[in-house]
């Protein structure tokens, strides 16, 4: 039952390019904000380093990804020297030490533990610049992620436009907050960058499938049970992979809505980044009558497990419903003075 809509017009898709590069400037964290969860995170490890002298506080998340918006919390993760913190006693015990000390800070606020969370963090927000910060154990793979998505954005300007648009999509259309059922922005990330990889020409290459021939790197490297090896040396990565793919971001924008709403066989289809091949659902016994997303690294995780049937129907209806809107010209837009208020 798809509508046939009419060619989209060539000013359309560059008023639609602009649009994107306006949401883009708009949503980025400003020097200060970036500034401001420097600090943070150096007084968060100082106050950590006192009780435990051998830990390192990491930021990861969309602060460091490459698609973090101004208003976007703040993810760290603490890493201890050794490897004491694997055994789940000690992580409660040292998670309730960290209460304690932040509760006792005047510097942060509603610090409370989050147990039901895939891994268990400490929620609390710094209470001057009313940022939310999410800390967590070793989180080794997320650190990992964070550095891939990152790569992503370095190869192409127009990859960090999409997320933006995405997430700003997802958040406003009240679809992205896996803790709410639906899906988590790292999910429509993934699921942007699977689109650049299938796209044809590609937009972006399969970086975990990347190698330079000439040096015959080892492509295995090693994090909690799971290969996090991903082609990393970007100046050189023209040598071996050529992006041909010129569309205006806002073309792409349209065909990523037409690849999710016209294309991509959710019936039998896993979407996924790590090779160019197409994953079977029934391989991995992920059978769900929704969408399934693989994690690039962790690949017994799928990203949209919490996901319901009635909250996929939601974000089907948002996908479909923004292939119209965005793939023809509206009626009413000046088209001088592309404003995203109207
Ligand atoms: P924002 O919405 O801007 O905060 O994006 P974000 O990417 O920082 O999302 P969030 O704060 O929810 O997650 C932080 C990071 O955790 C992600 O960027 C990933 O690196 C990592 N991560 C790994 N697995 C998952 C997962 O299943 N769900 C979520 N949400 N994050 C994951
Ligand atoms: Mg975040």
């Amino acid at each position: 039952n798809m509508i046939d809509l009419p060619v989209i017009d060539e000013q359309w898709i560059q008023i639609l390019s602009k649009i994107c590069r306006q949401i883009t400037d708009r949503s980025k964290p400003r020097p200060r904000d970036i500034e401001n969860r420097q600090q943070i995170l150096n007084q968060l490890e100082k106050q950590f380093q006192k009780d435990y002298p051998d830990c390192n506080l990491y930021a990861f998340g969309s602060f460091y990804n490459g698609f973090g918006f101004s208003q976007s919390d703040l993810d760290v993760c603490l890493v201890f020297k050794d490897e004491r913190e694997q055994n789940s006693d000690e992580v409660i015990r040292i998670m309730q030490r960290i209460l304690r000390a932040m509760k006792s800070s005047s510097t942060f606020d509603e610090v409370q533990p989050v147990l039901q969370a895939k891994v268990p963090i400490i929620r609390t927000r710094h209470r001057q610049w009313n940022i939310a910060i999410d800390i967590s154990l070793h989180n080794m793979l997320a650190i990992e992620n964070t550095r891939l998505l990152k790569k992503y954005t370095e190869i192409d300007t127009r990859v960090s436009e999409l997320g933006y648009m995405i997430k700003y999509l997802a958040k406003f259309c009240s679809i992205g907050d896996a803790s709410r059922g639906t899906l988590s922005s790292y999910a429509y990330i993934i699921m942007l960058i699977h689109f650049l990889q299938q796209i044809q020409p590609p937009v972006l290459p399969v970086l975990q499938q990347l190698n330079d021939p000439t040096k015959k790197t080892s492509m295995y490297k090693k994090c909690s049970k799971w290969n996090v090896y991903f082609y990393e040396d970007l100046p050189k990565i023209n040598d071996i992979w050529k992006g041909e793919n010129k569309l205006l971001t806002g073309a792409l924008w349209v065909e990523f809505l037409r690849f999710y709403t016209e294309q991509f066989n959710y019936e039998e289809h896993i979407v996924t980044i790590r090779q160019i091949e197409p994953l079977l659902k029934h391989e991995k016994g992920w059978l769900r009558q929704t969408i399934a997303i693989e994690d690039p690294f962790e690949l017994s995780h799928n990203l949209a497990g919490g996901l319901s049937p009635r909250n996929w129907i939601m974000i089907r209806r948002v996908l479909i419903r923004s292939r119209e809107q965005f793939g023809v010209k509206p009626e009413n837009i000046d088209i001088s003075n592309p404003d995203m208020s109207n």
